[in-house]
């Protein structure tokens, strides 16, 4: 029973947290979009920081609020533990703001050593982190296991094995990469004459069941989506004003860099308006993903959020998307990959995407279409504000 109604605990967080990640910057980007001077004059109000919002805050102040949650699972996920590593469980349910667990305590000096690191090895930027040391053990190893694997040898142009075939190849441009993505996928005229898209099919949850799945999307800027988990309706909206998510109970309001990363989500903006997402892109390398050669292009999104995109060398499609969001206790990735692209109308597409998190003990969800429906009518009021009997601030 216990382990149930951490399960329904443990789900409810993923659902209203972990689809979306935000980073350090969001404040002030918020802040530079609204004196900005742009059309968009009705940007998402600043965000709280932790401290503002939760009961017992001593280290982590200045975090934005959206970032707790993450950096709650980035820190067990290092320890390879769960929240009651360092929260009291009571009847199922976690008192996260109580300080008599002594690990929570040495969490706390733990942050402030992370913090004081950086400020002198990196000028403060999250370069080490829980994991760096952790690597999923309460105890960190401090020494080698013997005997010891021969050192990797350096090879003739000094370069290690592994970046050695990369050295030797010539890489494209991005703009090269970009535009053999965009004919693989269907070709510029035909993805600018897409303005709207309905998907049905299922999508994993937490706890790893199958449940329907449904999106429609309309460029440039709304989206919908929606499950249900035992009789449950989740929803996530976006529209140019704002984004929520609804658990059926209470809606959340996206805020901050959420409202990007909700947006990257849907298949619309992500595969078909891939280009507009970004401010730059570069080569970086060519690597491997299951045995086929891939182009790692670094990217950074309008919002300044870097993101790593993997095209495959041969047919020129997106495989793999890796964004990293900039946290006081270090750098949270979150991987979605993309497979099973099949023919729809004039295009290509990717019927299966699937969301890797940081987050132990959660598989990743995957979601699976059985159609993909492109230009036809969708019902306008699905863009609208959930309406909920309670709002929930996350
Ligand atoms: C490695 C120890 C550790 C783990 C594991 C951990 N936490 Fe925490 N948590 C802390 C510390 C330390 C604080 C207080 C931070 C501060 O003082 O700034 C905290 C604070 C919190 C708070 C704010 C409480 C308040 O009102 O002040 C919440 C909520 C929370 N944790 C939830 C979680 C959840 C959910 C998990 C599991 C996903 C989790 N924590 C895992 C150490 C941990
Ligand atoms: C520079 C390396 C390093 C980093 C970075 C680091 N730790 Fe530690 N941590 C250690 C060592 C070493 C110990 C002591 C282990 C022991 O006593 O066996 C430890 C112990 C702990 C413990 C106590 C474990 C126990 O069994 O009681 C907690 C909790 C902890 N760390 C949390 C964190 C958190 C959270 C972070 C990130 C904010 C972090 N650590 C970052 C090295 C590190």
């Amino acid at each position: 029973m216990k382990q149930n109604i951490l399960k329904l605990v443990a789900l409810g967080l993923l659902v209203s947290t972990a689809f979306v990640i935000v980073t350090s910057l969001s404040n002030a980007q918020v802040a530079g979009d609204q004196n900005s001077g742009t059309t968009n004059t009705q940007g998402p109000p600043p965000e709280k920081t932790v401290e503002q919002v939760f009961k017992n805050i001593k280290v982590l102040n200045g975090m934005p609020q959206s970032q707790l949650y993450p950096a709650m699972r980035f820190m067990a996920a290092s320890l390879g533990t769960q929240c009651g590593f360092c929260h009291i469980i009571k009847n199922g349910q976690i008192d996260s703001p109580a300080d008599d667990k002594p690990e929570k305590q040495t969490a706390r000096e733990m942050i402030r050593m992370v913090q004081e690191i950086n400020k002198t090895i990196a000028q403060g930027n999250p370069e080490v982190s829980c994991f760096t040391c952790h690597r999923g053990r309460t105890s960190p190893q401090g020494f080698p296991t013997l005997p010891l694997p021969s050192p990797r040898s350096p090879n003739a142009d000094g370069a290690t094995s592994r970046t050695a075939p990369n050295s030797r190849l010539v890489m494209p441009s991005a703009d090269d990469v970009l535009t053999r993505y965009i004919n693989a996928i269907g070709g510029k005229e035909a993805l600018d004459r897409i303005h709207s898209c309905v998907i049905k099919g299922t999508t994993s949850t937490a706890s790893g069941k199958l449940v329907p799945y449904e999106a429609d999307q309309m460029a440039p800027d709304k989206a919908y989506e929606s499950f249900a988990i035992q009789g449950r309706i989740f929803e996530r909206v976006i529209n140019g004003l704002g984004g929520w998510s609804n658990n059926g109970e209470a809606v959340t309001e996206l805020i901050g860099q959420q409202l990007a990363d909700q947006k990257l989500s849907f298949p619309l903006f992500m595969i078909l308006k891939l280009k507009d997402q970004y401010s730059s892109l570069r080569v970086s390398a060519q690597d491997k993903i299951d045995d086929r050669d891939v182009y790692v292009v670094t990217a950074i999104r309008s919002d300044n959020k870097r993101e790593r995109l993997y095209f495959d060398v041969e047919n020129g499609l997106l495989r793999r998307r890796i964004s990293y969001a900039p946290t006081m206790i270090g750098i949270i990735p979150q991987q979605t990959d993309f497979e099973d692209y099949r023919d729809v109308q004039s295009l290509k597409l990717p019927f299966s995407i699937r969301a890797s998190y940081v987050d132990a003990g959660s598989p990743p969800i995957t979601r699976k279409f059985e159609e993909i429906k492109l230009n036809v009518p969708v019902d306008g009021a699905r863009f609208e504000k959930p309406a909920a009997r309670n709002t929930l601030s996350p």
